[in-house]
C-alpha cells in the first residue's frame, strides 16, 4: 500500500513536470510492462455521423424498476444470497416493478481479475427476474473501475487541475483520453455483449453511470491540443479568438497551451469555454468508443445513459451533441421537495429539466433514477410528505417519460449510500407506508400502460436553454459576481407556463425554431454566429421573440460585440443597450407599465436594471426611479409579421406572469385543459392518436376542487366525471377523452 503512495507520487510528479523523454522511466512495481502512452500518438477524433433514427424499447407499457446492486450480496461461492433474490423478487412484483437496472457499478465482482471473466451471478439474476415477468437494463461497469485496474494501469486515472492523480477508489474519476482504459471497456462491453446479448431479459443498455468531470493529465492535454488546432489551425487565430495579449499571454504554439487551472491560466474566458466544449466532446468520443462493441454485437438492442441533473453552473456536459447516438434519452431527478421553495415551485423546476430531456430527442424518453424517500447527500435528507412521491413520479410521465425508476432497489448496509431512500429498507419490510404509496403507484403506472405510446403534441413554446452560453455567462467576471443565476431566471420564465399548463420545449440556440410560436430567450450573453438570423427569419415569419438584458454581449469565443448591446439582436429588438446596472441584494427599482400595455403593476425591477434607448420599438413599462426613471423597462418591437420583446430588468414572479400569461393569451397558446387552474394545480397533455391524457397534478398540501370543461372518463379508475372534481393535497389525476375532441 505505502509503496502503492509512493509510486503515484512519482508518477504525478512525472505527468506535470517532464516530457516523456526527460522523464526516468518510471516502473509500476505491479505492471512492469506498463508505460505511459505518449502524447504524440494521442489524437482528438471529431465525431463520426450519427445513426439515422433510433432503435426503441421493445415494451409495450410503462417501465416501474430501480438500479438493483445484488452483487453486494454475494455468497462465498459468488452468486446471489438465494434469500435476498427470492425476497427481493418477491417484493419486486408486489410492488408492481417491471424492470431493474443491474451491474452499473459492478466491475469488480465481473472481472474480479484481469480478464477472468465471472458472469454467474449476473445470469443467475437476470434469469431470475425474466422469469418472473421482470426485464434488465443491463449496465456496463464503466462509472468505477476495479482496484486490480487502476493498480496496473494508473493512467486510467483521471488528473485534476492541480495535477494530482487519483488513486484508487471513488467513482466517475477516470480519464476519458486513456486510451488503455477504453481498451479495457471496449473488453469488457464485448464480454457483455456476447454474453447476455441474446438473453431473452434484455431491454436496453444502460451505458456507464452519469459521465461527467474533467481530466488534465498529459494525454488529455495532448488531445485537447489537438482538438483547438483543428478548430482553430493557426495559433494566430487561436489568440485572437481568445484575447490572449491580456496580460502578456499570447501563445506562440499549440504545444504551450495548458487546461485551465487554479495554479496557472484562469482569466482567459475563451480558453476556459473552449475546455469546456472539449471536456463534452472527449467524452463523447469517449462515449461513442464505450458503445462500439454493443453496437456490434448486438445491433438491435436500444442504448441510454444517464444524464445528470442540470445543476452545476460550471460544469456539466452539452447533452446535445451526445442525443443523436443515443436511442432513449433518460436522466436521474433529485428534487428538493418540502424545503425553502414551494412545491409548485420546486416542480416546475423539474418540470423544465424533464422538458430539456423531452426536447433532446423530442421523444418520450426515461425517468432511469429518483429517489423513492430521502435523498442522503441533499443537505438536509427531508423525507417526503404522503403523496408527494407518486405525484413526483407521475410528473415525470407528465412530461413525457416512459418509465419510473429509483435509485435504489435494496439498501446497501455499509458505504456512503447506506441511508439513501430505497425501496427495500435495512429492515425488509413491506410494511411501511413508502412500500405501499410506490405499490399503489406501480398499480397506477400500469393501468397508464397505453401512454408509453401517446406522445406530447407539439409544443408552441420553445425557451432557450444553451450550454455554450450557460458556461460563458456562469464564467463572466461582472456585472454582478453573484446573482447571475442563468438556470433560475430560466425557470422563471417557464413557471408561467408551467401554472397554465402550457407544453414548452426547451431548447439549444442551434435547434430549428419553426416549429414554434413563441421563443424565449433570456439573458443570451453569448450568440453563435447565425442564430440572430435565424432569431430575424422566425420573427419576420409571424413569431413572437421575448428576449431581454445581458443579451447578445459576446460571441463565441467570449470576445465582446463592438455594434452595441445586444449587438446581432439590436436590429430585431430595435433598440440600444446603453448600460447594464447591478443592484444590491436587497434593492430594487419601480417598474410602471404604460397605459396600453395590458399590465397591471407596478412591478418591481431588482438585480439588473438596464438603460436603454428605443431605436425603434415602442415601450410598455417604464422604470419609475433613479437615473433610469422614464426609460424603457419593457419594450416591443414589430418586425415583419412578427414581435420581438425586450424586457430590461429582472423581474419579480408577478412581472413574469402578468407579461408572458398575456402574450400565451394574446398569442392563444394551447393548454392541456381549457379550464382556469387554481394556484396549487398543473397539467401536462399526452396523446396517441385516439385519446388525450391529461395528468392533473396537485402541489399544494391541501384539497383543491375544480369545475371540469366537459366530460372525461378517470383513466385510473374508468369512472365517468363530470362537474366538480377533487384533488386530495399531493395527488395527480388522469382524464381521458377521445383525442379529437377538445
Ligand atoms: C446518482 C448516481 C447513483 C446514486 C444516486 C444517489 O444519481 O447515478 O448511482 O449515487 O446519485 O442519489
Ligand atoms: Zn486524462
Amino acid at each position: 500500500m505505502k509503496k502503492n503512495r509512493i509510486s503515484l507520487n512519482r508518477l504525478v510528479y512525472r505527468d506535470r513536470y517532464l516530457s516523456q523523454d526527460q522523464a526516468p522511466l518510471f516502473v509500476n512495481p505491479q505492471n512492469p510492462t506498463w508505460k505511459l502512452p505518449s502524447p504524440e500518438s494521442i489524437r482528438y477524433h471529431q465525431p463520426p455521423t450519427p445513426p439515422e433514427g433510433s432503435l426503441s424499447i421493445p415494451y409495450d407499457g410503462l417501465l416501474h424498476g430501480a438500479d438493483y446492486n445484488p452483487d453486494q450480496w454475494l455468497n462465498a461461492e459468488g452468486l446471489v444470497r438465494e434469500e435476498i433474490l427470492k425476497e427481493d423478487i418477491r417484493l419486486m412484483k408486489k410492488s408492481g416493478c417491471n424492470v431493474m437496472s443491474v451491474g452499473i457499478f459492478a466491475w469488480a465482482t465481473l472481472e474480479a481479475e484481469e480478464g477472468r471473466y465471472d458472469f454467474r451471478w449476473l445470469r443467475q439474476v437476470m434469469d431470475k427476474l425474466y422469469e418472473n415477468g421482470i426485464y434488465t437494463i443491463l449496465a456496463t461497469p464503466s462509472g468505477a473501475r476495479p482496484h486490480w485496474l487502476t493498480d496496473r494501469y494508473p493512467e486510467t486515472s483521471r488528473v485534476d487541475a492541480f495535477g494530482r492523480r487519483h488513486g484508487k477508489g471513488g467513482r466517475h474519476n477516470h480519464c476519458y483520453t486513456s486510451p488503455l482504459y477504453r481498451e479495457k471497456v471496449r473488453e469488457m462491453n464485448s464480454a457483455l455483449a456476447r454474453e447476455f446479448g441474446g438473453h431473452p431479459g434484455l431491454l436496453l443498455w444502460h451505458v456507464s453511470n452519469e459521465y461527467s468531470g474533467d481530466c488534465h493529465c498529459p494525454l488529455c492535454v495532448a488531445a485537447f491540443r489537438d482538438y483547438l488546432k483543428q478548430r482553430y489551425q493557426r495559433i494566430e487565430h487561436l489568440n485572437a479568438a481568445w484575447w490572449t495579449s491580456f496580460w502578456s499571454h499570447n501563445y506562440q504554439s499549440f504545444d504551450q497551451i495548458d487546461p485551465p487551472s487554479p495554479l496557472g491560466e484562469m482569466e482567459l474566458h475563451g480558453l476556459k469555454l473552449d475546455w469546456r466544449r472539449f471536456q463534452s466532446a472527449q467524452t463523447l468520443d469517449f462515449f461513442i468508443e464505450e458503445i462500439k462493441p454493443l453496437r456490434e454485437l448486438t445491433p438491435k438492442v436500444p442504448l441510454t445513459t444517464n444524464f445528470h441533473e442540470f445543476v452545476d453552473p460550471l460544469d456539466g456536459l452539452d447533452y446535445w451533441i451526445f442525443a443523436p447516438y443515443i436511442d432513449v434519452i433518460s436522466w436521474d431527478n433529485y428534487p428538493y421537495w418540502h424545503g425553502e421553495r414551494k412545491a409548485k415551485v420546486e416542480a416546475a423546476r423539474r418540470a423544465f429539466i424533464h422538458d430539456i430531456n423531452y426536447s433532446l430527442k423530442r421523444k418520450p424518453f426515461l425517468l432511469m433514477e429518483s429517489s423513492p424517500g430521502a435523498t442522503n447527500w441533499q443537505p438536509v435528507a427531508k423525507q417526503r410528505r404522503p403523496g408527494m412521491h407518486a405525484l413526483a413520479s407521475m410528473q415525470a410521465v407528465a412530461h413525457g417519460s416512459n418509465s419510473v425508476q429509483y435509485f435504489q432497489w435494496r439498501k446497501g448496509l455499509g458505504g456512503s449510500e447506506k441511508f439513501h431512500a430505497a425501496v427495500v429498507d435495512h429492515y425488509p419490510t413491506e410494511n411501511t407506508r413508502m412500500f405501499r404509496e410506490i405499490a399503489g403507484l406501480g398499480q397506477d403506472l400500469s393501468r397508464l400502460s397505453p401512454l408509453h405510446a401517446a406522445d406530447r403534441p407539439q409544443a408552441q413554446v420553445a425557451i432557450i436553454n444553451d450550454w455554450d452560453n450557460l458556461w460563458a455567462l456562469n464564467d463572466a467576471e461582472g456585472p454582478r459576481r453573484k446573482g447571475r443565476d442563468y438556470f433560475d431566471t430560466l425557470v422563471a420564465h417557464y413557471q408561467p407556463f408551467f401554472d397554465r399548463g402550457i407544453s414548452c420545449e426547451v431548447i439549444d440556440s442551434r435547434c430549428d425554431f419553426s416549429a414554434y410560436k413563441l421563443l424565449i430567450a433570456p439573458m443570451l450573453y453569448l450568440m453563435k454566429p447565425g442564430v440572430a438570423t435565424r432569431m430575424e427569419e422566425f420573427v419576420r415569419a409571424g413569431g413572437t421573440l421575448v428576449t431581454g438584458y445581458f443579451s447578445g454581449v459576446v460571441n463565441e469565443t467570449d470576445l465582446c460585440f463592438t455594434n452595441g448591446r445586444p449587438g446581432p439582436l439590436k436590429a430585431l429588438v430595435g433598440l440600444w443597450s446603453e448600460e447594464l446596472d447591478a443592484l444590491y441584494d436587497g434593492e430594487s427599482c419601480p417598474v410602471k407599465a404604460e397605459p396600453d400595455s395590458g399590465l397591471k403593476g407596478p412591478y418591481e425591477a431588482h438585480t439588473f436594471c438596464e438603460y436603454t434607448h428605443l431605436e425603434g420599438a415602442k415601450a410598455l413599462a417604464l422604470f419609475d426611479a433613479d437615473y433610469y426613471k422614464g426609460c424603457p423597462a419593457l419594450s416591443e418591437n414589430r418586425f415583419g409579421l412578427g414581435k420581438a420583446y425586450y424586457i430590461a430588468f429582472r423581474s419579480s414572479d408577478a412581472f413574469l406572469d402578468d407579461f408572458l400569461g398575456g402574450l400565451a393569451d394574446q398569442i392563444g397558446l394551447k393548454r392541456a385543459i381549457q379550464i382556469p387552474l387554481p394556484e396549487a394545480l398543473t397539467a401536462a397533455l399526452r396523446e396517441d392518436g385516439q385519446n388525450a391524457y391529461i395528468l392533473l397534478q396537485n402541489y399544494g398540501d391541501s384539497a383543491q376542487s375544480l369545475s371540469l370543461d366537459r366530460d372525461y372518463t378517470d383513466a385510473l379508475s374508468g369512472e365517468a366525471l363530470k362537474g366538480e372534481i377533487v384533488m386530495p393535497a399531493y395527488s395527480y389525476r388522469v382524464l381521458q377523452r377521445p383525442s379529437h375532441q377538445i
